[in-house]
C-alpha cells in the first residue's frame, strides 16, 4: 500500500512527481506529500485528503529543483491527517524520508532514539527511519543508510533525500520498488505506470538493494555493488479516461463483454483451449493436491472456480484466504499446484503465499491482471486475464475475467489430467463464446437494477443468500455492496440463514436471493418464503428455469440462460450494478471508496 515516486535528473522533481503519483493513487489516497532540495534546502509539503489537495497546496510553487521524493499514502500507523502524511523530515530537519511498507521494530526504535533526545511529531512507524538515518549521518548518506537499514525489521521501500548531499537514495525490501534509467535521469517508483512515460528501461530491484543516485547510479546489497539486469518494459499507457461513464466502475462494469471477447481470442482456438503458458500433461499428471489462494474478490474468484477443477477434473481443492492460509500448515510439496490469483499481482498476502509454496518445492501458478507484477514475475507459469487497467477499487472486470481463465486452467487440467473428452470441453466452449453477448443483455435491462438500489440506499444492513456456485456468487455480491455504499451486507448459504442470522430479519429487511441451479430451485424457494414470512423485502437473481422464485420474491432478474459454471459471471454483473447504482445515488465516491486502496500491499 502507499505509493512512492523519487526523482533525480534534468526535469522539474515537483511535477514529475506529482504526474507519477495520480497514476499511483490506486494505492492509497489518504494523504500525500513531496520534499524537493532547493539551493541545498529540504523543501517539504503535505496534505491530507486525495492529491487533489497537495496539487492544489502546490499549484502556485515553482519548487526549482531536479530532486525529489514524493508519497501518497494508505494509513497504516497513525491516522491519515497533515501530520502523518509523508514525507517525514528528521527531527534535526536534514533527512526527508517517504517509505512504502510497515517498520515492525519502530516502538523499540523510537524508544532508543528518544532516549538520544531526537523527538518526534507523527504518530507513524517511518518517522524512525529519517530520524535514524540522521542519527548516524556523519559527511555519507549511503554510510547512514546502510547502518540504518541493518536495524530495520518488516517491508519497506525507501525514498531518502538530504540537506547536505545532491544525492537520491533508495531501498527495496518486500514492498515493491523499481528504478527507470533514463537519459541523465532516474525515477524510482512502486509501480512501472508510473515510469513509463519517462522511459522504458527498468531494473526491478531486489529485496534489500539499496540504489544510490549521483550523477549515476550504483546498486548494493549487503554493502557489496552489484549488477542488475536493465529490462524492456512494454508498456504504453495512455492516461485513464471514463469516456463518457460518470465513474470508472460504471465504465468498467461495461467493458466486461469485451474482456471476455479479447480472452477468448487470446486462449480458445477453435474450439480447444490454448493456453500457451500453462503446465504440460506430464507435470499435471503429477498433482495430487491443487490450492486456490488469494484476498478478497480474488478469493471470491477462486472459489467459484474451485467448483470447476472438483466437477471435471475430480480433484479436490482447497480455496483459502492468503492472509489466513500463510500461517496454517498445509502440506505443500512437490505434488502441490498452488494457484495465486491477483488483480494487481502485488497483494502481500498472496506474495507471501507463492514465496513460501515455492519454498516448499510447490509447483505455482499465478493468474494476475497487471504485467511485470512480482506475482507475475515470481511464479512458475502466469497467465494473464486481459481485463485491461482497472482503476476503480471496487474490482469487477478483473473479478469476471479472474473467473474465467481460472474455469478454463481447469478445463485444460481436467483435459490433460484424462478426465474430461474433448467433445465436453467443445460444447462448453461454444457456449462460452456467446457469453459476451448476453452480458450486454444483462446490462441494458439495468433499469430495474437501479429500482432496487433506491430501496435499499438506506438501509443498513441487507443479506445475499444463495446455494452451490449461487452462493459463492453472494459472498462477492456482498463484498462489492460493502465496499463502496457502506452498507452492512452479509452473505449466507440459503439454508444455513435458519441457524441464527434469521432473527436479524425484520420489515422490510432486503435480502438478495440467487437462484441458478434449477436443482435447487425448490429449495430456495422456501428459504425466501421463510425470510419473508419475517418481512424481508427479496429481490431475486433467477434463470428462466428457476422462475418459480419470481413469485415469492417483491423483485426479480432473470438472467440469460447459460450453463452452471458461466451463471457466477452473469450474477455477478447485476450485483455489481446494484453496488454501483446504490453508492452513486448516496452521493458516495463510487471509484474511491473510504479507506480502501486498490492494492494491499501490507499484511
Ligand atoms: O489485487 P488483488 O486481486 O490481489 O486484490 C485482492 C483484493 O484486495 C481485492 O480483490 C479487493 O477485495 C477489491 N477491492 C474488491 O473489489
Amino acid at each position: 500500500m502507499c505509493g512512492i515516486v523519487c526523482y533525480m535528473g534534468k526535469r522539474n522533481a515537483k511535477e514529475i512527481i506529482l504526474e507519477g503519483l495520480k497514476s499511483l493513487e490506486y494505492r492509497g489516497y489518504d494523504s500525500s506529500g513531496i520534499s524537493v532540495l532547493v539551493n541545498g534546502k529540504l523543501k517539504t509539503y503535505k496534505k491530507a485528503g486525495k492529491l487533489d489537495e497537495l496539487n492544489f497546496l502546490l499549484k502556485n510553487k515553482k519548487l526549482n529543483s531536479n530532486i525529489g521524493i514524493g508519497h501518497i499514502r494508505w494509513a497504516t500507523h497513525g491516522k491519515a491527517d497533515d501530520i502523518n502524511a509523508h514525507p517525514h523530515v528528521s527531527y534535526d530537519g536534514r533527512i526527508s524520508v517517504v517509505h512504502n511498507g510497515i517498520i515492525e521494530n519502530y516502538s523499540e526504535l523510537k524508544k532508543f532514539l528518544k532516549e538520544k533526545g531526537f523527538e518526534f511529531k507523527s504518530s507513524t512507524d517511518t518517522e524512525v527511519v529519517s530520524n535514524l538515518i540522521s542519527y548516524f549521518y556523519k559527511d555519507d548518506l549511503l554510510d547512514a543508510v546502510f547502518k540504518s537499514v541493518e536495524l530495520l525489521k518488516g517491508s519497506f521501500a525507501l525514498g531518502i533525500i538530504s540537506n547536505d548531499e545532491n544525492r537520491l537514495i533508495a531501498v527495496r525490501n518486500e514492498s515493491p520498488l523499481i528504478l527507470g534509467i533514463g537519459e541523465n535521469e532516474f525515477i524510482l517508483s512502486s509501480d512501472v505506470s508510473s515510469i513509463a512515460h519517462l522511459t522504458k528501461n527498468v531494473i526491478y530491484l531486489k529485496n534489500m538493494d539499496i540504489v544510490d543516485i549521483k550523477k549515476n547510479y550504483s546498486i548494493y546489497n549487503n554493502r557489496k555493488k552489484v549488477e542488475r539486469e536493465i529490462e524492456r518494459i512494454d508498456i504504453e499507457l495512455s492516461s485513464p479516461s471514463k469516456e463518457g461513464y460518470d465513474f470508472f466502475m460504471q465504465k468498467e462494469i461495461y467493458e466486461q463483454p469485451d474482456v471476455i471477447r479479447k480472452n477468448i481470442k487470446s486462449y480458445i482456438n477453435n474450439f480447444s483451449i490454448d493456453l500457451k503458458n500453462s503446465f504440460s500433461k506430464d507435470e499435471i499428471k503429477n498433482f495430487n493436491k491443487i490450492y486456490i489462494v488469494a484476498c478478497g474478490s480474488a478469493y471470491n474468484a477462486g472459489v467459484v472456480s474451485s467448483y470447476v477443477f472438483e466437477k471435471y477434473a475430480k480433484i479436490p481443492v482447497i480455496c483459502d484466504i492468503a492472509s489466513e492460509f500463510r500461517y496454517k500448515i498445509n502440506f505443500l510439496d512437490e505434488k502441490s499446484l498452488v494457484i495465486l490469483i491477483s488483480q494487481s499481482g502485488e497483494t502481500a498476502d498472496t506474495l507471501a503465499v507463492l514465496r513460501n509454496a515455492k519454498k516448499y518445492n510447490a509447483k505455482t501458478l499465478a493468474i494476475v491482471n497487471v504485467y511485470g507484477s512480482s506475482i507475475a514475475r515470481e511464479a512458475d507459469k502466469t497467465l494473464f486475464i486481459n481485463a485491461g487497467n482497472e482503476i476503480a477499487v471496487a474490482s469487477t472486470k478483473a473479478y469476471s475475467a479472474q473467473i474465467l481463465i481460472t474455469e478454463l486452467f481447469a478445463l485444460d487440467f481436467a483435459y490433460k489430467f484424462g478426465k474430461i473428452e474433448k467433445k465436453e470441453i467443445e460444447n462448453i466452449l461454444k457456449e462460452l463464446k456467446s457469453i459476451p453477448e448476453k452480458i450486454e443483455i444483462i446490462l441494458n435491462k439495468k433499469s430495474i437494477i437501479e429500482d432496487f438500489s433506491n430501496i435499499i440506499k438506506n438501509k443498513n444492513h441487507i443479506f445475499y443468500l444463495g446455494r452451490g456456485l449461487d452462493y459463492f456468487s453472494a459472498k462477492e455480491g456482498a463484498l462489492k455492496l460493502k465496499e463502496i455504499s457502506y452498507i452492512h451486507a452479509e452473505s449466507f448459504p440459503a439454508g444455513e440463514l435458519k441457524h441464527g442470522t434469521i432473527a436479524l430479519i425484520e420489515k422490510d429487511t432486503p435480502i438478495v436471493a440467487i437462484s441458478t441451479d434449477e436443482k435447487l430451485t425448490d429449495k430456495m424457494v422456501s428459504n425466501v418464503e421463510e425470510v419473508s414470512a419475517r418481512g424481508a423485502f427479496v429481490f431475486s437473481i433467477c434463470t428462466e428455469k428457476s422462475k418459480k422464485i419470481e413469485e415469492v420474491s417483491n423483485m426479480s432478474f432473470v438472467l440469460p440462460k447459460t450453463i452452471d459454471i458461466f451463471y457466477p459471471i452473469f450474477s455477478v454483473i447485476v450485483e455489481q450494478l446494484l453496488a454501483y447504482y446504490t453508492s452513486k445515488n448516496k452521493g458516495l465516491d463510487v471509484d474511491k471508496p473510504r479507506n480502501l486502496a486498490k492494492s494491499v500491499t501490507v499484511e
